[in-house]
């Protein structure tokens, strides 16, 4: 389907547009990757039994399907419409879930379609760190959770390793973009505290999660990274084939001195914020 939803100038990585964009290779490459930190996020939400769960920002619904086929009733919501068609494909692969155990909603996480404590757990996975509005993000989470029930929040501390180097290459061969200059969304820990707490929950407590992809070759890292990362994706469509084409021949040969011809590591490191909503509100 084609996309004609313009990207937002001041915050490219909120709105549907670039997720549209890579939603193909995400579900397809960055998925295994992400199943990690969803994994680790129901643990510290301390579920009961077949919890009902909110998905806010769900993509292709990483953390959705884990929970689902573990026995939970999920509610789940993105702004992308092409994020969506592949979170329904996935449901449709899995004979093993039942219709009724997956809602899938095209909205807004800013501004939930859901009721006042509906949920046993409320989740933003990687997502509402791109709200434009991260406090109507955490304060809609919070809304729709039941009193003492946990939400989590998850963000990328300041990448290290060879995608840190590929932010470093573009900026010195494209010196007059911003690229890659910004600070990562929450990607302080203190800050994600300060912000769930400043939206009421208590119990604020904020988790390090660590988890690397090991590829074959720098190759290999680099396919894949050029086509799942929303950057990256951003970055090519704005300079076109040609430009592109030159840019990543140069990220390509200043990886290959600074790290060889692979195989190598990339680290990721998130940090998950846990909150609970207070029982008198
Ligand atoms: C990095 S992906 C994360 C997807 C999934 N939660 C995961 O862990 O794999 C970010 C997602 O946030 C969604 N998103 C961005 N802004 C949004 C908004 N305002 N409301 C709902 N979803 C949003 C994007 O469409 C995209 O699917």
């Amino acid at each position: 389907m084609a996309d004609t939803t313009p990207p937002n100038p001041a915050n490219p990585l909120a709105g549907p547009h670039v997720w549209n964009l890579i939603s193909e290779n995400y579900t397809n490459g960055l998925l295994p990757f992400f199943e990690h930190f969803s994994r680790e996020a129901l643990r510290l939400a301390e579920l009961p039994p077949s919890p009902l769960l909110a998905d806010v920002a769900c993509g292709p619904g990483t953390l959705s399907l884990m929970a689902a086929l573990e026995g939970a009733r999920v509610k789940a919501l993105d702004v992308s419409p092409e994020m969506l068609e592949q979170f329904r494909r996935r449901v449709a692969e899995s004979p093993l879930i039942p219709p009724d155990r997956v809602e899938i909603l095209e909205g807004d996480g800013q501004n939930l379609p859901w009721k006042d404590e509906t949920f046993d757990g409320a989740f933003s996975m990687f997502g509402l760190i791109f709200f434009p509005d991260r406090a109507a993000g955490f304060k809609e989470l919070k809304r729709v959770l039941k009193p003492g029930r946990r939400a989590v929040v998850s963000s990328w501390a300041p990448r290290t390793g060879p995608f840190a180097l590929v932010l470093e290459s573009i900026a010195e061969l494209l010196p007059g973009y911003p690229f890659g200059k910004g600070k990562a969304p929450l990607g302080d820990p203190d800050e994600m505290a300060g912000e769930m707490r400043a939206a009421g929950f208590r119990d604020v407590a904020v988790h390090r999660v660590e988890h690397s992809e090991r590829f074959a070759s720098l190759d290999a890292f680099w396919k894949r990274t050029q086509s799942t990362a929303a950057p990256l994706a951003l970055l090519r469509e704005k300079l076109g084939r040609e430009e592109w084409e030159r840019v990543s021949r140069g990220v390509h040969d200043r990886l290959r001195d600074a790290v060889g011809e692979g195989p190598l590591e990339s680290p990721g490191l998130a940090n998950l914020g846990v909150g609970v909503k207070p029982s008198a509100t």
